[in-house]
């Protein structure tokens, strides 16, 4: 196994808490998570917020599209609403500032929403990024099915380590090495349905790190684990965590 095998917490331990907030990103890295993971929108006036969706429809008590919504509108909506628990938004700058005081390390995933507007966030991302410390650059992936945007991050903060995610089965195992490659990605992070054998290998090959994404089950873990994989999301990841320490007990014995 890969001696710096990271376990991301998805969406924070999004099992046991609400997803992308404050909540679950403390409960991840108490449960072992080595990273959270998080997805980034703006909102309409050009603040950066974390939540999955492009409406808070599913994850807050609130209506609407995030890019049309204005922040403090945003800051007033219980994003726990699910989990009976009051939660806000999180702004980026407080999810750095978590992922700081706990000594964890962050993959930030960009997103698009349906206007395909994603360099306009890629936009004000770089200028929050720019402001970042050495150790917290360090300790910063960032991914996006956005490849364009990611290119134009990696164009302006040349520091910036990031990951390449792909999705559906378009995607030839050549091609996201390809692409990650005109990148300058340092992974690949693969829908854990296009993981193959082969891709593990050509990617390594190619001196990629391959992260999955998302398993949630056991034996689903354990069969990445076996594949030589360096990184997995998941929802629960104390059960990564688990199967981690076993399968590195086995390969030591
Ligand atoms: O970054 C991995 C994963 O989070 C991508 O899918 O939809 O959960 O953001 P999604
Ligand atoms: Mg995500």
């Amino acid at each position: 196994m890969c001696e710096s095998f990271t376990i991301f917490a998805h969406r924070g331990a999004r099992g046991h808490a609400p997803e992308n907030t404050l909540l679950a990103f403390s409960l991840a890295f108490d449960l072992g998570a080595d990273a959270i993971e998080f997805d980034v929108q703006r909102s309409s006036d050009g603040q950066l917020v974390v939540i999955h969706d492009d409406t808070v429809d599913r994850t807050t008590n609130g209506h609407g599209y995030v890019r049309e919504t204005p922040f403090e509108k945003l800051r007033e909506l219980n994003a726990g609403v699910r989990w009976n628990t009051p939660q806000r938004i999180p702004t980026l700058a407080e999810t750095l500032a978590l992922v700081e005081a706990r000594g964890g390390a962050m993959n930030l995933e960009l997103k698009a929403d349906s206007r395909g507007d994603a360099l306009a966030t890629a936009a004000i991302i770089e200028s929050a990024l720019v402001e970042l410390n050495q150790p917290m650059r360090a300790r910063l992936l960032l991914s996006s099915f956005e490849l364009d945007a990611v290119a134009w991050l990696k164009s302006r903060l040349p520091w910036l380590r990031v990951g390449a995610l792909f999705t559906g089965s378009q995607w030839r195992k050549e091609d996201m090495v390809s692409r990650a490659l005109d990148l300058d990605a340092e992974a690949i992070h693969p829908n854990i349905r296009l993981i193959l054998p082969e891709l593990v290998e050509r990617a390594h090959a190619a001196r990629l790190r391959v992260n999955v994404w998302t398993a949630n089950r056991r034996p689903t873990i354990r069969r990445l684990l076996a594949l030589g994989v360096d990184g997995i999301f998941s929802d629960a990841p104390e059960r990564v965590v688990i199967e981690r320490a076993r399968f590195a007990a086995r390969e030591t014995a």
